[in-house]
């Protein structure tokens, strides 16, 4: 087996955890993988002029997988938007067509005491967001244009057609049947169209999986129930820009947004890897990012795009044990630095 993975380190703290998620992979001594970096980001942009490069985007396609740190650079902010470094994820997600976006949140009970929540609340958390990530108003047509009184308008357009909802809908439906068998699909159906689709499309697509119990939830109301009450939740799918935002929630709910892992899917498994936490530019360079997430990214990657279940739990075992051994950086109140969190997990591995 001969398996390539792009590396796209991207901007801010992105560099900085990369280097201590290979040190874990290369760690592991894994026949058969081999790894090129590919620029993406602000870094990108300003070293070719571009933050999702033709060489980039073509090592990605070739790639088995992605393994990607974070973009997102202050002085990239007043460039057109096509681009800035947003657009490499974007870019990717939508070249590759990487549309099913799983985001777990599960509390590590050594963490329990981080979480912005009760501890007996954010102890029962153990939840998959599945996000839509190909449609959405982040795809619609957007712009700036004038009305006709000569006021500037700003218009971004959210639509989803059926079978984008279909495709993500067997996505939860699969992600629900693999766990506790209960999916809770997120809409606006009160006031939005693009939701009320959503919901009829769930509902249509619920008939093949008798097996799993679907339920509906407002967004804002799950915006609510997600520190009332995270227990309740098994599999959550949801939209583009819900997932967007419940996603980031969810991860102050289990302690810290610096312990969160994501896979980003296609229909041939093709994934990308990333931890949803952005580039952090305000701590970048400084020693305080965790690598935590970046990590436990890894992890997945071997899991779902490898079919090496083994050594991905090698990987999360080892955080956790170095967790409870106390590795602590800024973001869970201690003061170890980015490469000691690295050594802390690389001494249990
Ligand atoms: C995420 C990020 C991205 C998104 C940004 C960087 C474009 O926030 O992956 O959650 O909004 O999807
Ligand atoms: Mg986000």
């Amino acid at each position: 087996m001969s398996k390539l993975v792009a590396i796209c380190a991207g901007d801010g703290i992105g560099p900085e955890i990369m280097v201590q998620a290979r040190r874990v992979l290369d760690a592991l001594e894994l026949e058969g993988i081999r790894y090129e970096e590919g620029l993406v980001g602000g870094a990108a942009y300003k070293a070719v002029g571009h933050p999702l490069p033709p060489e980039t985007l073509e090592l990605a396609k070739r790639a088995d997988a992605i393994l990607f740190g974070a973009v997102g650079d202050f002085d990239c902010d007043h460039l057109e938007r096509h681009l800035r470094p947003e657009q490499a994820i974007l870019g990717l997600r939508k070249e590759l067509t990487l549309f099913s976006n799983l985001r777990p949140a599960k509390v590590f009970p050594q963490l329990v005491d981080a979480s912005a929540l009760k501890p007996e609340v954010a102890g029962a958390i153990d939840l998959l967001i599945v996000r839509e990530t190909n449609g959405d108003v982040y795809f619609g047509e957007k712009g700036m244009r004038k009305t006709a009184d000569g006021k500037r308008e700003g218009y971004d357009i959210m639509s989803y057609d059926e079978d984008e909802v279909r495709r993500i809908a067997h996505s939860g439906f699969q992600a629900a049947q693999a766990r506790r068998k209960k999916l809770c699909s997120v809409d606006k159906a009160n006031v939005l169209e693009t939701s009320q689709l959503w919901r009829d499309v769930m509902i249509e697509v619920s008939a093949d999986y008798p097996d799993v119990e679907l339920s509906h939830m407002y967004v804002d109301n799950a915006a609510m129930q997600l520190v009332r009450n995270p227990g309740q939740f098994d599999v959550v799918v949801t939209g583009n820009m819900f997932g967007d935002i419940l996603s980031d929630q969810a991860s102050m709910c289990v302690g810290s947004i610096g312990m969160l892992a994501s896979a980003t899917l296609n229909a041939s498994k093709q994934g990308l890897y990333e931890p949803i936490h952005g580039s952090a530019p305000d701590i970048a360079g400084q020693g305080k990012a965790n690598p935590l997430a970046m990590m436990l990214s890894a992890a997945m990657m071997l899991r779902f795009s490898f079919d090496m279940p083994e050594p991905a739990d090698r990987i999360e075992a080892a955080v956790a044990k170095a967790l409870e051994n106390g590795a602590r950086g800024p973001d869970l109140g201690g003061s170890m630095s980015t490469s000691e969190m690295g050594d802390a997990v690389l001494a249990v591995l």
